[in-house]
C-alpha cells in the first residue's frame, strides 16, 4: 500500500491523498517511487473540470471520459467527483503504485462512476473508444496522438499537456523537427509558435483519418502548453483544418530577428472557440475552485484574444528595437483602436499585444 506517508489535500471540492513534493512546484516529483503530484497544476486541473462540464452539458449521450496518464489520479478523481451529468470516468496509469493510490482515492471519495486500468495508454486507446481523452505526460504527448485520434468519438475532446517547451520553443530546434516535423522559432512569440506547432501536429494526425480539429481552449505558460481540441469526422472538415496548417516565413512573425528562416508547419487558425470560453467562464461561477479569481482573469484574456491574428509584439522588445521609451499598454490599445485596428492583449505574456495594424502604424504609435 502507498498510503503510509501520503498527504491529504483538497482541490476543488475533492479531498484526496497525494505525495507532496517538498522541494519544487515546477518539475517532476523528487520523491522517488511515489506517484507524481504537482500542486502548481491546480489551475490546469480546474480548467479540465470546466471544459469537461461544458462538454457534458452539450452531450446527448452517456459520456465516457479517460484520464489516460493519471499518476495520483487527481484529475480523473476530481472529474468523477465534481462533474454533474450522465458520465463515467476511466483512470489509467501503467505504474502499480499509482493504481494503488488511485484505488485509495476512489474509496476515499466513495466514487461509483470510475474504473481503473494499469495499462500502457497507447494500447488502451487502440482497444477502446472515449468521448473525452486526457493525455498529461512527462514531456511530449505526441506519442499518443495517432491512437487518441483513432479512439475519440466524433465531436469528442482530446486534451493534452506538453512540457517539452525547450523543443517546442526553439531551444532545441532539431528535437522539435524530429518530434513534430516542424521548425520552431526562438523569440518573443516562441510559446505561441510552440502551441501552434503542437496543434498543427494534431491536425495532421487527425487528417490522415479524415477528421478535422476545432481548438476549444488552448494556452501556453512558461512551463507547458495545454490543448483542448474537438475532433470532427469528415473529409470536408479535415480539408478545412489542413487549409490552416502551413509553413510561414519567420519574417511574418512580429519582432523576428531571422529574415530567411521558415517556421512550421504549424496551425494558423483560431486557438480559442470564443463561445465556448464564454460558456466556460459562466460555469466557473457554479463550481468551487480555489483558483477561481485567477481563472476568471485568465478566461477573460483568452476570450479577448480569441479573434485576434496569430503572434504578437512585446512592448519592451519593440521599444528597444525602435530605441524609444516603452509606452503603456493602455496607450497602445487606445491609439490602435482609435485608428480602427483590432488590438488585444495576449495570455502569452503581460507585455504582449496582438493587432492587425501594419508595422508602420504600430511604429507610429510607439513614437
Ligand atoms: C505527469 S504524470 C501525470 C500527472 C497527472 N495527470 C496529474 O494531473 O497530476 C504522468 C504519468 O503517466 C504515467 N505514464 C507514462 N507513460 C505511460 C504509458 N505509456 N501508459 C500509461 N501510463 C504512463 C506515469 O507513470 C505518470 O504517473
Amino acid at each position: 500500500m502507498t498510503n503510509g506517508t501520503a498527504d491529504l489535500i483538497k482541490e476543488g471540492t475533492t479531498e484526496l491523498f497525494v505525495y507532496k513534493n517538498k522541494a519544487s512546484v515546477k518539475g517532476p516529483s523528487i520523491r522517488e517511487n511515489v506517484p507524481f503530484y504537482n500542486p502548481a497544476m491546480e489551475l490546469n486541473r480546474d480548467v479540465s473540470v470546466l471544459v469537461n462540464q461544458w462538454f457534458l452539458n452539450m452531450s446527448t449521450t452517456h459520456v465516457h471520459i479517460l484520464d489516460g496518464l493519471a499518476a495520483s489520479g487527481i484529475r480523473g478523481i476530481r472529474l468523477a467527483h465534481e462533474l454533474s451529468g450522465d458520465f463515467e470516468v476511466t483512470i489509467n496509469d501503467w505504474n502499480d503504485q499509482s493504481v494503488a493510490l488511485i484505488q485509495q482515492n476512489i474509496q476515499k471519495n466513495q466514487l461509483e462512476n470510475v474504473s481503473v486500468y494499469e495499462r500502457d495508454l497507447g494500447s488502451l486507446l487502440l482497444e477502446r473508444r472515449y468521448h473525452s481523452i486526457d493525455i498529461d505526460p512527462f514531456g511530449s504527448p505526441v506519442y499518443f496522438f495517432d491512437a487518441a485520434v483513432k479512439s475519440v468519438y466524433n465531436k469528442g475532446i482530446i486534451a493534452c499537456t506538453a512540457t517539452d517547451t525547450a523543443a517546442l520553443c526553439g531551444v532545441f530546434p532539431q528535437v522539435c523537427f524530429r518530434r513534430y516535423a516542424a521548425w520552431p522559432l526562438h523569440g518573443p512569440s516562441m510559446h505561441e509558435i510552440g502551441l501552434r506547432i503542437l496543434l498543427g501536429c494534431l491536425c495532421r494526425e487527425a487528417a490522415k483519418y479524415e477528421r478535422g480539429i476545432e481548438p476549444v481552449l488552448c494556452y501556453t505558460t512558461d512551463h507547458y502548453v495545454r490543448l483542448y481540441v474537438q475532433i470532427h469526422n469528415g473529409k470536408s472538415t479535415a480539408n478545412a483544418s489542413m487549409a490552416q496548417y502551413s509553413i510561414i516565413p519567420a519574417k511574418d512573425v512580429p519582432l523576428s530577428q531571422d529574415s530567411t528562416a521558415l517556421v512550421g508547419p504549424l496551425w494558423l487558425g483560431n486557438i480559442q472557440k470564443k463561445t465556448a470560453i464564454q460558456e466556460i467562464r459562466t460555469l466557473a461561477s457554479t463550481k468551487m475552485l480555489n483558483t477561481k479569481h485567477l481563472l476568471w482573469k485568465f478566461l477573460d484574456l483568452l476570450e479577448e484574444e480569441a479573434d485576434a491574428p496569430p503572434f504578437f509584439y512585446t512592448i519592451n522588445d519593440l521599444s528597444s528595437l525602435l530605441k524609444v521609451s516603452p509606452p503603456t499598454m493602455e496607450h497602445i490599445i487606445g491609439q490602435l483602436k482609435s485608428k480602427g485596428f483590432l488590438v488585444t492583449r495576449t495570455h502569452c505574456t503581460p507585455t504582449g499585444f496582438k493587432t492587425n495594424a501594419p508595422l508602420d502604424i504600430v511604429t507610429e504609435v510607439f513614437k
